[in-house]
């Protein structure tokens, strides 16, 4: 089958232009602290490379700043160690290399060569205009035995790549897949927001539409789509805008791409204070460890180590809280069959403790009912309507297994059901039975924030939802909103605390593994 001439052309141009190569030895910056070795052991001691003979960068590390005076919640090493800091200079000062063009790279190649070699797997079933544009091929896709993942960078047609987004771009590819090989695989889904352009019958419109909106290095890992794709697929669903349906290309992207049992979903105005890649694996490997066993009670509320010292300490508080009468299994739903694990009849502490979750969230997942969330009452071809089961979680950085986006995609082609985004895979995860972890990652405030205020801000809903509760200042409510510690908060989804974070780490603050976000840096 002929590939788009953009696919050709990109191919045959980092044919002449790049390298990559890898080595069979780890050298001493890359080597893992222990919370780490057991989640890579598998993974082969490779580097890619994009200029031959060259380091992609050197990781220097050094001994955090003991001085984060403000108040923060969160478990300090679930993303990593908090004692070893990962120098923003030597990340992303890294480009400065005479000789060397980085716009010339193209990342889509890089990445799939180095993919390819550690796969053992043909480049051919990589191309990704070929997967996304045609009817999928089940000859075309390898699925290999090893679990992949992909990560999915959430774009739009005008958003602007300046030198500071792109030195970014660069090195969360770099760290994602080069450096840390065979695990991730980056891509840019694409938003078009003008809906006439007929992306999927006109080869030459969408071609053209790649050139004028992104940037040629990461045209071969770009796919597009706008709303008369959407339309196309979910015509029972009433809504298909970025905001609102923000996982219907990625439920299309994961029936196109079903190589990957997992996809991180992150926003370009994230930021990682440490190793993509290593962030990404310690919050997976918490995810993994956690058992099911009141995991949505714990999931309901914010963990603050003021209170209950550690993150063991917490469970048990829960627990104790809860006994035997928190949610087990599958809630209850007339509008389908669950298809998660039927889980054992007995509630046990073991169920869950080393299963992969199909939903990962960065923020607590709250019952959306009685919180005056501008959403509350959006939910729509549910035969209960509001007296649906729900969760919702804020910030829509998450990552969610094929399994899931599947079951939301039946349920939207069968039925037209639909949520707003941020309570669409919380809500699917809970009445399917499948397990669903919000990551306690260390979220800090203002140094004027008391912890008196904190305490009582965050966490004052009811047991089964304390992060949530009526009208909590977390949330955008009907009422706009809310006072509260949030506006200088290093995760929220407004707000100018993460940006400041961000440019203090840039300035050489010291850091321990965080995501910063938003970080709408020009
Ligand atoms: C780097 O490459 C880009 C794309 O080919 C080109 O536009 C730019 O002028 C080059 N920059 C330098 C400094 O050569
Ligand atoms: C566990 O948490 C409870 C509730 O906050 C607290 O009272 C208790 O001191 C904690 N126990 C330990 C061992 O930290």
């Amino acid at each position: 089958m002929p590939y788009p001439p953009a696919t050709r052309r990109a191919i045959l141009g980092a044919g002449a232009v790049l390298f990559v190569i890898a080595l069979l030895s780890y050298q001493d910056s890359f080597r893992l602290d222990n919370s780490l070795t057991s989640t890579l052991t598998s993974a082969k001691n490779t580097i890619c490379r994009v200029w031959p003979g060259q380091s992609l960068y050197e990781e220097l590390y050094d001994d955090c700043d003991e001085t984060i005076k403000s108040p923060f919640i969160g478990v300090a090493d679930t993303l990593g160690n908090p004692q070893r800091c990962l120098k923003g200079s030597s990340r992303l000062r890294h480009q400065i290399t005479p000789g060397h063009n980085w716009s010339e790279v193209e990342w889509g190649f890089v990445q799939r060569q180095c993919a390819a070699f550690e796969h053992k797997l043909s480049a051919s079933e990589y191309l990704p205009h070929h997967i996304w544009r045609r009817p999928a091929d089940p000859q075309t896709v390898k699925i290999s035995s090893e679990k992949r993942t992909a990560i999915v960078l959430r774009t739009w047609d005008d958003y602007e790549y300046t030198e500071k987004r792109l030195t970014w771009l660069r090195t969360l590819i770099t760290e994602a897949s080069l450096q840390r090989p065979g695990k991730y695989q980056v891509f840019f889904l694409v938003n078009v927001k003008d809906p006439n352009i007929q992306l999927e019958e006109d080869d030459a419109a969408y071609d053209q539409a790649l050139r004028q909106f992104v940037p040629e290095e990461f045209r071969d890992m770009a796919l597009l789509f706008n709303e008369r794709t959407l339309k196309a697929w979910y015509p029972l669903v009433q809504e298909h805008g970025a905001q609102d349906q923000m996982y219907q290309a990625l439920q299309i992207f994961s029936q196109k791409f079903q190589q990957y049992d997992y996809i991180w979903q992150l926003e370009m105005d994230l930021r990682f204070t440490a190793n993509v890649h290593d962030t990404l694996q310690s919050a997976t490997a918490f995810a993994r460890a956690q058992r099911q066993r009141n995991l949505w009670e714990r999931n309901g509320r914010f963990y603050i180590p003021h209170l209950y010292n550690t993150y063991e300490n917490f469970s048990a508080v829960v627990d104790a809280e809860f006994g035997d009468t928190g949610i087990w299994g599958p809630v209850q739903t007339p509008d389908f069959i669950p298809k998660g694990i039927q889980p054992p009849r007995r509630v046990n502490n073991h169920w869950g403790i080393g299963e992969e979750a199909d939903l990962i969230s960065f923020m607590p997942m709250i019952d959306p009912v009685g919180t005056n969330w501008v959403y509350e009452n959006n939910i729509y071809n549910f035969e209960a309507g509001a007296g649906t089961p729900r969760r919702a979680a804020i910030v829509s950085i998450t990552r969610s297994s094929r399994r899931l986006l599947q079951l939301i995609s039946d349920a939207q082609l069968a039925r037209g059901q639909w949520l707003v985004s941020e309570a669409t895979l919380e809500t699917f995860a809970l009445l399917h039975g499948l397990k669903a972890v919000t990551v306690p990652h260390l979220i800090s405030f203002s140094e004027e924030t008391k912890m008196e205020d904190l305490l009582g801000d965050i966490n004052k809903g009811p047991p089964h939802s304390k992060a949530g509760g009526d009208s909590p200042s977390m949330l955008y409510t009907k009422n706009g909103f809310l006072p509260g510690p949030w506006w200088e908060a290093s995760y929220w989804f407004t707000g100018n605390g993460a940006a400041k974070i961000w440019d203090e780490y840039v300035d050489g603050k010291l850091l321990p593994p965080m995501l910063l976000h938003p970080v709408k840096e020009k």
